[in-house]
């Protein structure tokens, strides 16, 4: 890269200062960022003061982020980065690190000051030693005002209230993430790099809708509703899905369709899981309930031949006790016979004599 530049007789042009964090630096801070605010193949990267636009082809092939565009109010420069840039990244695509469809960083020849939006940027970065407090103004302002930015790096001189020092150029509230040592090539000469998160708006409404959504099509459903209202009871949907949005939202190195679908399918997971914990509570309490029912239907049953039994046995009491009783009466209807016929003998004996 370096004999490119020298090629092109330098990095200068006609305004501002030039110049590059060293190669591990620079690695250094996109590392960072990808650690801290989810740099990554999806996103795409801004540098405010791009220069010739080295930090922009870095993160191209480190971490291989998606888009790049360098915003630089040098006119030479611009120039300069345009033809670096190509033939950079021929050179890199030759040694197979690139692939051959890529798009080349966009580089727009304006001042920060005039930028409309960075609308379609998810990462800003801005070596900006020597850049103007009103530009670097401008710059917070675009950043407070996108939907997409999450993570931001600046490299300056020590500052000894970074979050403080960035809400007062208007970024908004930044959560410092790193900072860390970098030196300049060539110079060597020492500055800080400070990398920030942001919880990017867009995200935060992509993440809440698609868990609303996850937690409404689980409710459309007659068991889902079911399990919803079991669910709310112990307070569990509000849980996870507050936590699947945190989770989204520091998960901030994907795209935002991908994070829909990720918190979709958390809520979705969400209504499977306490569907599934529903079921099983209801299937364990019709099991308790129906081994109750056997149960007592089993004693009821043993109950009645219980009572069977003592019918039976009374039955045959009283049929004992019947033929006991038959048998008397056939007994004294004996005895009367035999007594009535023992009279009569006597009657006839004495009627004879
Ligand atoms: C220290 S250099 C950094 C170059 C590049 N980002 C890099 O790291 O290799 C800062 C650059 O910011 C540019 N610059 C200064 N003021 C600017 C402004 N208001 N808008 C856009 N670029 C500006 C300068 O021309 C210079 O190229």
């Amino acid at each position: 890269m370096q004999s490119i530049e020298n090629n092109l007789g330098g990095g200068e042009g006609i305004e501002g200062l030039y110049g590059s964090i060293t190669r591990t630096g620079t690695q250094k801070i996109l590392a960072s960022m990808v650690e801290h605010c989810g740099l990554g193949s999806e996103s795409s990267l801004v540098d405010v003061g791009a220069g010739l636009g080295r930090p922009l082809l870095h993160a191209l092939v480190y971490p291989g982020v998606k888009a790049t565009l360098g915003v630089e109010l040098d006119e030479i420069k611009v120039q300069k980065a345009r033809v670096f840039l190509k033939q950079s990244v021929q050179r890199v695509q030759r040694k197979g690190l690139l692939p051959e469809d890529l798009e080349l960083p966009m580089m727009q020849c304006a001042a920060i000051e005039e930028v409309a939006s960075l609308e379609r940027c998810t990462h800003a970065y801005s070596f900006w030693e020597g850049v103007p407090i009103p530009a670097r103004e401008a710059f917070g302002k675009l950043v407070a005002r996108s939907d997409g930015v999450q993570g931001v790096a600046v490299i300056q001189r020590a500052m000894r209230d970074p979050e403080g020092a960035m809400l007062s150029l208007g970024f908004g509230q930044l959560s410092l993430r790193a900072s860390f040592p970098v030196s300049m090539s060539g110079s060597g000469r020492s500055f800080t790099a400070y990398v920030f998160a942001r919880e990017a708006p867009a995200l935060r409404r992509a993440a809440d809708s698609a868990v609303q959504g996850g937690l409404a099509a689980m409710r459309q459903t007659k068991p889902g509703a079911a399990a919803a209202r079991a669910a709310d009871k112990l307070g569990k949907p509000d849980r996870e899905s507050r936590s699947a949005r945190r989770a989204l939202i520091m998960s901030a190195d994907k795209t935002y369709t991908q994070q829909a679908a990720d918190a979709l399918n958390q809520a979705q997971h969400v209504a499977a899981e306490t569907w599934e914990a529903t079921k099983n509570k209801v299937s364990e309490v019709t099991g308790a309930a129906q081994n109750r029912a056997e149960e007592t239907k089993n004693d009821a049953t043993s109950h009645q031949s219980g009572v069977r039994g003592l019918v039976d046995d009374a039955k045959n009491k009283a049929t004992e006790l019947g033929n006991r009783a038959s048998e008397k009466t056939t007994e004294a209807k004996h005895s009367a016979q035999e007594s009535t016929n023992k009279a009569a003998n006597i009657a006839d004996e004495k009627a004879r004599q």
